[in-house]
């Protein structure tokens, strides 16, 4: 009897079970029918959509939803041309690319004398001198005007720290990332977090909406320096400085701008197994032998390394750059004594470097793909296997995404998180 009841019961749980199961079916069924138009006018949707591919994360798209409103509505033209792909990167492997003896830095004993002059010894052997320069990136020791110093610290140990230089008034590149590949809940097998950096900007309204922005979602950091394309090393300076104090526990540091898309699972997938533990590389796409110059937007002073056409070391172009945290505060260091040069991703990825002990390059093929060419890439038939990717144009991060999301579906079970 008392078991007959026992299988009813149990029956009748199957079956409401199995209802619920098809009701939830049924309505992300409608949901995805209804939102399934090829042009849409808000992210939110887009976003939905990405996540309701298997629920992830479909609550703190509800919650970003309710938070940002209609601030912020992107548009998306998806009838751009399809047809010039070029997959000529894709696959590429990374296996020979450590260049080896020739690009290992040359130890420099640092000079603490800051009215002395500051040499360079170049990979060619040659020396270079300067003696006028304005001394060390103010970011140093001035105070945070906003800090979040517990951006690490909820995880023991994380893989990546997201570095992204950004502009104050960015505020919707800042959300793209968060709502897309750089967003600190998305995978499960690894740990990401996501730190902005600026300067400060005179403007007070925009000034409270950066610290509102803050408060929400206590990513972002500011320092004490106006916000300017000529101080992007003060800014560069301070992410190292502030990495140094309060992200001990990260793995790595993937600095970005605020403009890249990077496709997160391939950096996973086949970056990071080529740094083995402890090795000192720097992975990017290396800058060789670049002309210097001396006049227009990008004109270095000529009290710069006079007499030269070309930059004297190697370096990273900023917009992707993957490190080992393990170095940045031997960086930190360095930058107290280096003297300040404004070109900001010669003098972080470059001259510290180049100041500290052991540090290789690793270049990479398929980062900084133009917008054009990679929406091309994004919109095809076949999985876009760029690095990353320039997202200039407003939506155009989400799309990369959203294509990653689905042509990846193999890598995307394998580490994204599930609600
Ligand atoms: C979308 O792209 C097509 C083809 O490039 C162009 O003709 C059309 O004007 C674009 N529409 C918008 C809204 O940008
Ligand atoms: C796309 O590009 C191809 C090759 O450049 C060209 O032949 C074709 O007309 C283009 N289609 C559209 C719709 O712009
Ligand atoms: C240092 O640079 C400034 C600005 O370029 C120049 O005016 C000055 O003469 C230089 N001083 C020395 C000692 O070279
Ligand atoms: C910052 O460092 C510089 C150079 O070491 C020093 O002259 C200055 O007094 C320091 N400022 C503060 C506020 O500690
Ligand atoms: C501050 O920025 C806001 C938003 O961009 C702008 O509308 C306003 O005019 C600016 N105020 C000043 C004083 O520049
Ligand atoms: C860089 O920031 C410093 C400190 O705020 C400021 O004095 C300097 O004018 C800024 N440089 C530029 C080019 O804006
Ligand atoms: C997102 O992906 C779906 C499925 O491939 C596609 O139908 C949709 O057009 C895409 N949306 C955008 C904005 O790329």
């Amino acid at each position: 009897m008392t078991l007959r009841r026992t299988k009813f019961y149990r029956k009748i749980l199957i079956l409401t079970s199995i209802t619920t199961f098809l009701l939830v079916m049924l309505n992300t069924y409608i949901f995805t029918r209804n939102e399934s138009g090829q042009t849409f006018s808000s992210n939110n949707g887009l976003f939905r959509r990405l996540y309701s591919k298997g629920s992830v994360l479909l609550d703190y798209a509800q919650e970003l939803d309710s938070n940002l409103g209609n601030v912020m509505t992107t548009s998306i033209n998806s009838s751009v041309n399809n047809t010039e792909i070029d997959h000529k990167n894709d696959h590429k492997e990374h296996n020979d690319l450590i260049i080896p003896g020739k690009y290992a830095w040359i130890p420099y004993p640092v000079k603490r004398n800051p009215s002395g002059p500051f040499t360079l010894k170049t990979n060619d052997g040659s020396v270079i001198k300067y003696t006028n320069y304005t001394f060390y990136p103010l970011t140093i020791n001035s105070s945070y005007i906003i800090n979040n110093p517990n951006i690490c610290k909820d995880v023991k140990k994380l893989t990546f720290l997201i570095m992204v230089h950004t502009a104050v008034p960015h505020f919707y590149q800042r959300q793209a990332l968060r709502e897309t590949w750089a967003n600190p809940r998305l995978l499960k097998s690894h740990s990401s977090r996501i730190l902005f950096l600026v300067g400060r900007i005179e403007n007070e309204t925009v000034q409270r909406s950066l610290e509102t922005e803050s408060k929400q979602f206590q990513d972002i950091v500011q320092g004490d320096f106006i916000d300017d394309y000529h101080n992007l090393t003060h800014k560069g300076v301070l992410g190292y400085r502030w990495i140094t104090e309060y992200c001990q526990n990260a793995k790595f540091i993937l600095k970005i701008d605020d403009d890249v898309f990077v496709n997160i699972f391939r950096v996973i997938h086949t970056l990071l197994p080529k740094f083995k533990d402890g090795q000192r590389k720097i992975a990017c796409r290396l800058h060789r032998h670049v002309y210097m110059y001396r006049r227009g937007k990008f004109a270095v002073d000529p009290d710069y390394f006079p007499g030269l056409n070309h930059y004297p070391l190697p370096y990273c172009p900023g917009p992707f750059v993957l490190m080992p945290r393990s170095i940045v505060p031997e960086m930190f260091e360095a930058a107290k004594t280096a003297p300040f040069h404004w070109v900001d991703d010669f003098y972080l990825f470059g001259i510290l470097p180049n100041q500290i002990r052991n540090v290789l390059f690793f270049p990479l093929g398929d980062v900084h793909n133009r917008e054009e060419t990679a929406i091309k890439c994004y919109l095809g038939d076949k999985p876009c296997n760029y690095l990353a990717a320039y997202a200039w144009t407003p939506g155009v991060m989400y799309m990369y995404w959203n294509s990653t999301l689905n042509m990846h579906t193999k890598l995307f079970k394998q580490y994204v998180k599930k609600r």
